[in-house]
């Protein structure tokens, strides 16, 4: 099979288990095009795509421009913040505007879960969910997932946990998708305030002390605490939270194996992780970024490939 199952890239629960390999397959050709002296590839010189961003984003934004720039597209940045968007324009009227711009694809980060799936509903251009509220971010699950390849040569059979505030992130519920569809055991680990209630009805296991996780693990995804979509404490303070799920060299050095630690970042330096912990060998912190590229590349070259077929 060479092609995605999915219209649109909206979520990791769409996706099937070929659909993942076949992103890492093209994902590992195009790692090697941005390592050649140029970095670039004429594929889509005949696709528009918008990247709009209704939320703040470093990497994933930049990731993204930097992934359609490589295969050659034109494309059109919107940032909510200096559009119309404040003078009231729903998101539909925003994203046909831009259509009419003859955009083939839109990439889009938005506060409200579903907005991809809704937009999909309602607009003609293949849609790549770029993060939607604490529901998805199927694009980072992916280059994640491919980043445990990398390292560790397969992501089946691997024990992965996700530790901190499960219960606001949306790169946990993709990250749990995704590595389950490839054959890795997954738990999380955090303060029980922060693990969604029912959780273990997605086959998660949860464990509550970051010690025992951690010597269980193969990998250890450390997550933000996401404090911009918090009403409420979930925890006495941040240094009680360091204390008991705070990754630092001490604990690192003590396990009985050698872990490999991730990050989606922004990372929290002496919260979630210590500096030295994020700038050790075992954190593989930045090959995400770089594999971001690829695997972004990637989907986006595969949905594009769905529109010159129907054009043919
Ligand atoms: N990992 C991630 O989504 O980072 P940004 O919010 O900076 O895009």
């Amino acid at each position: 099979m060479n092609e995605l199952s999915v219209s649109h890239l909206l979520g990791i629960k769409d996706l099937t288990e070929a659909d993942i390999h076949l992103i890492f397959e093209t994902a590992d050709h195009f790692k090697e095009v941005i390592n050649r002296p140029i970095k670039k590839v004429p594929s889509l010189r005949d696709i528009t795509i918008a990247n709009l961003f209704f939320e703040n984003s470093t990497r994933t934004r930049l990731s993204f421009e930097l992934a359609e720039k490589r295969l050659s597209a034109d494309t059109i940045n919107f940032s909510a913040a200096s559009s119309s968007v404040n003078k009231g324009e729903t998101l539909v009227d925003t994203v046909n505007n831009i259509l009419a711009m003859k955009v083939d694809m839109v990439v889009m980060r938005h506060p409200n879960p579903g907005a991809g799936v809704f937009l999909s509903k309602h607009v003609n251009a293949k849609i790549i969910n770029a993060g939607d509220g604490a529901h998805e971010h199927p694009t980072q699950a992916l280059l994640d997932a491919y980043s445990i390849r990398e390292r560790l040569g397969d992501v089946a059979g691997k024990k992965v946990v996700i530790v901190g505030d499960i219960l606001h992130s949306r790169v946990a519920l993709s990250n749990i998708l995704a590595l389950q569809k490839l054959g890795a055991e997954v738990k999380v680990c955090g303060p029980k305030t922060l693990i969604p209630k029912h959780i273990e009805e997605l086959g998660v296991g949860v464990e509550l002390n970051l010690i025992k996780a951690l010597e269980w693990c193969d990998v250890a995804n450390m997550l933000r605490i996401q404090n911009e979509r918090m009403d409420i404490s979930y925890f006495p303070s941040t240094r009680e939270y360091v204390k008991q799920y705070g990754l630092n060299k001490k604990i690192l050095n003590s396990l009985s194996k050698e872990i490999v630690v991730m990050h989606p970042g922004p990372i929290n330096r002496g919260v979630e992780i210590t500096s030295d912990v994020a700038d050790s060998k075992q954190a593989i912190i930045l090959d995400q970024v770089e594999n971001g590229v690829a695997v972004r590349m990637a989907i986006i070259y595969l949905l594009a490939s769905k529109i010159k077929r129907n054009e043919n």
